[in-house]
């Protein structure tokens, strides 16, 4: 076929929110593989986690082609969106909302609070003493309103407060300068202000191993306390950074049903898999993989509670599991291979 007219036959519109939007130039040898997130649409959107300088190259257009949904994996938390008081810098997350909008994605925004990214500025007073409680919340209010209003009606689902809980912190909470400083309230505000700057939104408590049953009673518990005062909470994001043996699907499954019985969405945030803990990856370890990612799917797909899947990150090209290991020594979490075509774990996601 002339190359002209395999372009065409690869191109496709699909419709999204009720508007066609033209998903054009997807080379031909990815278009022929079907589309994660076509084959999902009826459960969930499929999201990955990118960098804006991910979108306009090959992993761009894959991303296009299989997900459905994007996260910024760095570009919308605090200290990169305002490192200096007042002075914000939405360039790299306009990128990711714009390509999200031209492809007809939906974008998770990810993260209004984190302990590890709030910039040092958030702590002191002009003249270097430490901020008052009445400061810092009156900054967390500017903070939450610029960012969450910026993206009114185009984030429809925001990470408010990422990692806040801790099994053997104060009151099950997680020992930071927002516990210290403002106490425990520091989250239900966070959660008013977000509504408050986008009342569409929904609205998640984001966090790690969820499935540890110590810290997933922490977690119900604050869930609960939150919603019988009145704070707008609306799910639980499950970061799900897991490996070949933890936690296992049983425990997973238990999870999200004690979750839905307090009649809160889940969302999977952060997905992947990493399979280089103990020993090299190889053939076996890559078809155990693929094994796991397919009992999670399903095991995700009987949850009607479940309205998202994200993975944390497009393929193992970029995977910040990779960032201390050697070249000789990486690891491979996810559904791509680091030359992007489809591991065993993408076939037996999209067979689910
Ligand atoms: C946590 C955060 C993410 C990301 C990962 C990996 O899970 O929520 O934003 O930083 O750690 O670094």
């Amino acid at each position: 076929m002339p190359l002209r007219l395999r372009m065409i036959v690869a191109s496709f519109a699909t419709v999204v929110n009720g508007c066609a939007v033209v998903v054009d130039r997807v080379p031909p040898d990815i278009a022929r593989h079907p589309s994660l997130a076509r084959h999902h649409a009826a459960k969930f959107p499929i999201g990955a986690a990118v960098e804006p300088w991910q979108l306009e190259t090959r992993a761009g257009q894959l991303l296009a082609w299989h997900f459905n949904s994007v996260t910024a994996e760095n570009a919308m938390k605090p200290a990169n969106l305002q490192p200096v008081e007042g002075r914000f810098d939405f360039a790299a997350a306009d990128a990711i909302v714009d390509f999200a909008g031209r492809h007809g994605m939906k974008v998770r925004g990810h993260t209004l609070l984190w302990h590890e990214e709030t910039p040092e500025w958030f702590w002191r007073e002009a003249d270097g003493k430490p901020a008052t409680r009445e400061r810092v919340l009156e900054r967390l209010r500017t903070h939450v309103h610029a960012v969450a209003g910026r993206y009114r009606g185009r984030v429809y689902a925001w990470d408010v407060v990422n990692e806040v809980v801790h099994p053997l912190g104060p009151g099950c909470l997680r020992d930071t300068r927002w516990l210290q400083v403002v106490g425990p309230e520091y989250i239900a505000w966070a959660f008013r202000y977000a509504r408050e700057a986008d009342p569409s939104a929904r609205l998640f408590l984001n966090d790690f191993e969820t499935t540890e049953p110590t810290k997933r009673a922490c977690l119900l518990r604050l869930v609960a306390d939150l919603r019988a005062q009145g704070v707008p909470v609306h799910g639980v994001g499950h970061q799900m950074h897991i490996d070949l043996e933890k936690p296992t699907v049983a425990e997973v499954d238990k999870t999200l049903g004690l979750f839905a019985a307090l009649g809160v969405e889940g969302h999977i945030t952060e997905l992947d898999m990493s399979i280089a803990a103990n020993a090299a990856p190889g053939p076996a370890r890559l078809e155990r993989q693929a094994a796991r990612y397919a009992a999670l799917f399903e095991v995700f797909m009987a949850h009607p509670s479940v309205t998202a899947v994200s993975f944390w990150g497009i393929s193992d090209a970029r995977t910040w599991l990779n960032a201390k290991r050697s070249p000789a020594d990486l690891d491979q979490p996810l559904l791509f291979d680091a030359q992007l075509a489809p591991k065993p774990a993408y076939f037996a996601v999209v067979k689910k």
